[in-house]
């Protein structure tokens, strides 16, 4: 039972300054500038310096959301890190974050669902406000994805970025919802699929486990893809209609940026002309739980987003998970 409304006061986005050319990678590994924009989109990705943890890649995003809600750090109550990135297992990113930011008052935690992450932390944090236990949420989708890569494997090297984005959520009267529906998934069966095979509880890491780069990230690309559209359709579809919402009324599609044949398809099976469905891939990679705040921020600061229109979130990642998210911005 929802006892409020919820809103969202602010949003804010950051990526690091190195920007990582295809040019350069094909200094790297066995890759082409031509391969990677023709099979991916990517044009380049920012990647953050050895000295910026997770924690101050989701801080800077964190500081331009709480400027745009007009907002000190000390009137946030919880914060949320959607990450798979984090400083550290133990203690969680969201401490690192809270220290960072002086966000003395929150309760701070983090969670993972891979690049479904945001909308994951916004179901959550939006039901924590609308719950009454929390006046404002500040829920962080945060990578440092370049922390966790092969450098070696042309798979998956030229595929990630780093970056942040960050909402504040709000409490607002019953009545007033900017989440209008969300509906998220996940299918245990996939877990191979995209994974950090060692460094968790399953395989320690070992010198021998480090040397074989089993502490990185490893990827089935082709079998996501197959997965990925029709989990961002089906979820986009059942959220549309919770919502009560059809796809011709939705001013912008926001996909997760993974893969621009990925975005082009579910905008093509939803049914949304190609302007209306947002791409920024070309410039940032596939940024995990960063993406979709990433895309939403700029949208709202260059002015495409005006009050009341309607938006479409969607994303896929690791585990399987994926989810959509209808918002009244
Ligand atoms: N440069 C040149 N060649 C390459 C590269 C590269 N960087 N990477 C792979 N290749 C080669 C492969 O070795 C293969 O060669 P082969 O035929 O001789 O074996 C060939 O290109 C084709 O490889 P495929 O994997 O079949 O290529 P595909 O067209 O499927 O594209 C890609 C690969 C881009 C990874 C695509 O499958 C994809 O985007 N999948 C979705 C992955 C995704 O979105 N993952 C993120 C999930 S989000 C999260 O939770 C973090």
């Amino acid at each position: 039972m929802s006892s409020y409304g919820v809103t969202i006061a602010g949003i804010g986005s950051y990526v690091p300054e190195r920007v990582l050319t295809n040019a350069e990678l094909e200094t790297m590994v066995e890759t082409t500038d031509e391969w990677i924009r023709t099979r991916t989109g990517i044009e380049e990705r920012h990647i953050a310096r050895p000295d910026e943890p997770c924690s101050a890649i989701a801080c800077e995003a964190a500081k331009r959301a709480l400027a745009a809600a007009n907002l000190k750090p000390e009137e946030i109550d919880l914060i949320l890190v959607a990450t798979f990135t984090g400083d550290k297992t133990l203690p969680n990113t969201g401490c690192y974050l809270q220290h960072r930011l002086g966000a003395v008052n929150a309760a701070s935690f983090s969670m993972e669902a891979a690049c479904s992450g945001f909308i994951y932390g916004l179901e959550v944090g939006a039901n924590m406000v609308r719950s009454g236990g929390y006046r404002r949420v500040l829920v962080v989708g945060a990578e440092k994805i370049s922390s966790v890569v092969d450098w070696t494997d042309r798979n998956t090297c030229v595929l990630f970025g780093d970056g942040a984005g960050a909402v504040v959520l709000q409490r607002a009267p019953l009545g007033q919802d900017c989440l209008l529906a969300v509906k998220l998934g996940a299918d245990g069966r996939y877990t191979e699929l995209l994974q950090t095979p060692a460094g968790g509880s399953l395989q320690p890491l070992t010198a021998e486990l480090v040397a074989q780069r089993a502490n990185c990230i490893k990827m089935e690309g082709r079998e996501i893809f197959k997965l990925a559209v029709n989990a961002m359709c089906d979820a986009s579809r059942t959220a549309l209609e919770q919502a009560g919402v059809t796809a011709d009324q939705i001013r912008w599609v926001i996909p997760h940026q993974a893969n621009l044949r990925i975005i082009s398809s579910v905008g093509k099976y939803l049914g949304v002309p190609e302007e209306k469905v947002y791409v920024n891939i070309n410039r940032f990679g596939n940024t995990s739980a960063a993406s979709i705040p990433l895309a939403l921020d700029e949208l709202v600061r260059s002015g495409q987003v005006q009050s009341g229109d309607l938006l479409l979130l969607t994303a896929f990642g690791g585990g399987l998970t994926w989810g959509a998210a209808v918002v009244r911005w």
